[in-house]
């Protein structure tokens, strides 16, 4: 089923205001255990930045920036302004990451549109809520994201290929390394289109600004900051940025 929700939650507060409530929410409910991944992470961190960043890193902890990524994505895919299909595929996503994979601290190949990402990420910088600490993580992790770019350019715009690239954070060729699920977002320059595609794995985006969503060849909608899509396995959908760059979080149970 397509969902697409308006720009504004219900009850009329806006998606940022949603976030932020179930962000202390959730923090409420769910105090990190002495032995979760959370914690285990935090104390990896104690360890000199530098010498973790220089290692390939594996061991069961998690640093602290991918952990920080990872719970405020949650709490952002656990927004009402997402469908309920979008939040189920996302639990189930989250709950994977209950534990953690492999940590590959090592350079990446960059891609011109990664250039953008600091116009992308600065409105939400500042911001104490998850949006801001998506943003933070990010720029954190900048450095060891694991970048692609999708090489099939069918119904692309021209400027596609040099236009956009896909950070992968957990998943395959990912910050964390695992093949169970990917976590990660797509970063594009102004005005790219992203080609129709489809994936037999299921996928839930948020988007951290604006732009806009396709899906079965439909009209092109613009659900806002906060809000996203849901793709059941196999639909063919798109993606574009208007005169700002877009940046969409994803996910997916692979
Ligand atoms: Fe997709």
């Amino acid at each position: 089923m397509i969902f697409l929700s308006n720009g504004d939650g219900p009850a009329g507060y806006t998606a940022r205001e949603a976030a932020r409530t179930n962000y202390a929410n959730i923090n409420a409910r769910a105090p990190r255990s002495a032995g979760s991944p959370a914690t285990l992470g935090r104390r990896a961190c104690t360890v000199p930045q530098r010498l973790v960043m220089a290692m390939d890193i594996r061991s069961h902890s998690r640093p602290r920036e991918i952990q920080d990524f990872i719970d405020a994505a949650r709490v952002l895919f656990a927004a009402e302004t997402l469908s309920k299909e979008a939040r189920t595929l996302a639990i189930q996503v989250f709950a994977l990451l209950e534990r953690p994979g492999a940590f590959r601290y090592e350079t990446r190949e960059r891609f011109p549109a990664c250039d953008w990402l600091d116009q992308a990420l600065e409105p939400h910088l500042s911001a104490s809520d998850p949006f801001g600490q998506v943003a933070r993580s990010i720029k954190a992790l900048e450095p060891y994201i694991g970048w692609s770019r999708r090489m099939t350019v069918a119904n692309a715009s021209e400027n596609f290929l040099e236009g956009h690239a896909n950070g992968t954070i957990c998943g395959p060729g990912g910050t964390e390394e695992r093949s169970d699920l990917q976590l990660g977002f797509t970063i594009m320059k102004p005005d790219v289109r992203y080609p129709d595609h489809g994936h037999p794995p299921e996928e839930a985006y948020v988007l951290m600004t604006a732009g806009q969503f396709r899906k079965d060849r439909g009209p092109w909608l613009s659900p806002g900051i906060g809000c996203g899509i849901h793709n059941i396995p196999g639909a063919i959908h798109a993606v574009r940025s208007d005169d700002n760059p877009f940046l969409a979080l994803w996910c997916l149970k692979v």
